[in-house]
């Protein structure tokens, strides 16, 4: 599913990140940078050992990556030239400013693709695996705060949500129709 807003598509597809050819791709990590499971560990497993060594250096100078935070690293073996790793809020319930840090997430990505020219970005649905973020609720953060991006800056060609299952693909293609833009 496509949607063009200003010189933007918007496109949301089923699939697997480490799979898309675009300038960029989005990494759901962890503070530690250090890799794990779900997109992280696709990501590094696709990518290959270039991706941590770079972590490694960046974990060196800034410690730990704050949640909402982003910062950018090769794309190792990848058909995306670099990945942008962001850390998502863990859900606890909603009062521990989550909306917020979610929101922050992916303006940060954006905001960083944007300083190095990156024109065609991929995002998972952060914080909807392992740190149990609502899908429902994390699909309309993350299309909300993507939309206001692209009507504030029209900088992407292409910004892409890929979703790994039918569920994910479906909350936020519903999500999408149901915006009034
Ligand atoms: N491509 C696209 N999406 C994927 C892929 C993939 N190859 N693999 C998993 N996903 C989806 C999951 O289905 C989920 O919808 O990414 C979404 C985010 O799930 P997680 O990867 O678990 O990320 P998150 O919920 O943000 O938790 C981050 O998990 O893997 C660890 O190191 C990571 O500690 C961090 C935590």
């Amino acid at each position: 599913m496509n949607l063009i807003i200003e010189n933007t598509t918007l496109s949301l597809i089923k699939g697997d990140i480490t799979r898309q050819e675009v300038d960029a791709i989005v990494n759901a990590a962890n503070s530690s940078l250090m890799g794990g499971g779900g997109v992280d560990g696709a990501i590094h497993r696709a990518g290959g050992s270039e991706i941590l060594e770079e972590c490694k250096k960046i974990v060196k100078k800034i410690n730990y990556l704050p949640a909402g935070e982003a910062v950018i690293t090769t794309g190792g073996n990848l058909p995306a030239k670099y990945v942008i790793h962001t850390v998502g809020p863990i859900y606890r319930g909603g009062g521990n400013n989550e909306s917020t840090l979610l929101s922050n997430s992916y303006w940060n990505s954006l905001k960083l693709g944007k300083s190095y020219n990156i024109k065609t970005i991929a995002f998972p649905s952060i914080s909807t695996g392992a740190y149990r973020y609502p899908l429902e609720e994390a699909a309309e953060i993350a299309l909300k705060t993507i939309i206001k991006f692209i009507k504030n800056e029209n900088h992407y060609t292409e910004i892409r949500m890929v979703l790994f299952g039918e569920n994910a693909f479906e909350t936020f293609k519903e999500t999408l129709l149901n915006m009034n833009l």
